[in-house]
């Protein structure tokens, strides 16, 4: 996809999340579902057959921490209330769903994100690693695409279009909030919110430069264990939202960073695109 077209689905993500669009579906649309369950958010997102956002949500909750189901129940009605909501605006019951895991867990998390999507009765159709999710939206050929979310940052290098090496080390938004809950000395959920307050972020940045600069000493030490030569880095998560990462990656790194609008929509996103296409039936 060209940076146009991906900033224009992005755009569309947003507004179908936030309940501004309410795509029209033609009967017989096929569709595709993705969730990814995170450490802080858990998104759900429904693309027509041309990859266009036309239903999708998120929530804040802690169910998920780093790859590890902590809460299946939670985890369970969460996904449920989700598709719950987009089956309303679409007007369709869906059925089948691609899910998203940090790369490199356990085989034992494979099986229990798979099934809390199954639990929300929706069929698992794959299991997709977070930042070769988030490269069905980038379509990157050649360089890495790094997802900072909220407990980790995982790292997927692409050659010609394939990955050929993945990564995900604990590191991410919710340890920006706890260094901005110390120094400010606020709890968690206010430094959360501190953090996402634009007026702030600059103020904030030099704070929290430590933390990014974490991230960007994980990418660095992965790409240098890599033989794959990388040239650019693409940043996803909610975390690359915070305005100056992609500055602190580069300097760190030496690679030319970017950073697409909303990237907390890109590897949910993505993971839709892994699901099979299928015409759902008419809901009730
Ligand atoms: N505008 C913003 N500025 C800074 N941080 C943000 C912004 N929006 C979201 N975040 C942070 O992004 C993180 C959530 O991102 P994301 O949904 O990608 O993570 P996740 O998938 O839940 O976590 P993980 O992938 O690590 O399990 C949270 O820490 C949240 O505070
Ligand atoms: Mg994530």
């Amino acid at each position: 996809m060209t940076s146009a077209a991906v900033e224009a689905v992005l755009r569309q993500a947003r507004e179908v999340a936030s309940g501004r669009a309410r795509p029209a579906l033609p009967a017989g649309t096929a569709l595709r579902v993705g969730v990814d369950l995170g450490t802080a958010y858990t998104v759900l997102f429904v693309l027509d057959d041309d990859g266009v956002p036309v239903a999708g949500g998120y929530r804040w909750a802690e169910v998920v921490r780093d790859g590890v189901v902590l809460d299946f129940g939670g985890a369970v009605a969460l996904v449920t209330a989700l598709r719950a909501a987009a089956e309303e605006v679409l007007g369709v019951e869906l059925d089948h769903a691609a899910v998203t895991v940090p790369p490199g867990v356990p085989a034992t998390e494979v099986r229990a994100h798979r099934f809390v999507v199954e639990a929300a009765g929706l069929d698992c159709t794959a299991v997709v690693d977070e930042p070769t999710a988030a490269n069905a939206v980038l379509q990157v050929r050649d360089g890495a695409v790094v997802d900072v979310g909220g407990g980790t940052t995982g790292i997927a290098v692409l050659q010609d279009g394939r990955v050929v090496s993945t990564a995900d080390e604990p590191t991410g938004g919710t340890h920006v909030s706890l260094v901005i809950a110390g120094s400010r000395r606020v709890p968690f959920e206010e430094a959360e919110r501190l953090k996402q307050d634009p007026a702030l972020q600059p103020e904030l940045l030099p704070v929290v430069r430590p933390v990014f600069e974490k991230v960007a000493t994980i990418v660095a030490d992965h790409l240098a264990q890599t033989s794959v030569p990388v040239d650019r880095l693409w940043l996803v998560g909610g975390t690359a939202a915070f305005p100056g990462v992609a500055d602190i990656v580069q300097q760190v790194t030496g690679l030319p960073t970017v950073v697409p609008t909303d990237p907390l929509f890109v590897t949910p996103l993505g993971v839709a695109h892994h699901d099979v296409a299928h015409t759902p039936g008419r809901g009730g």
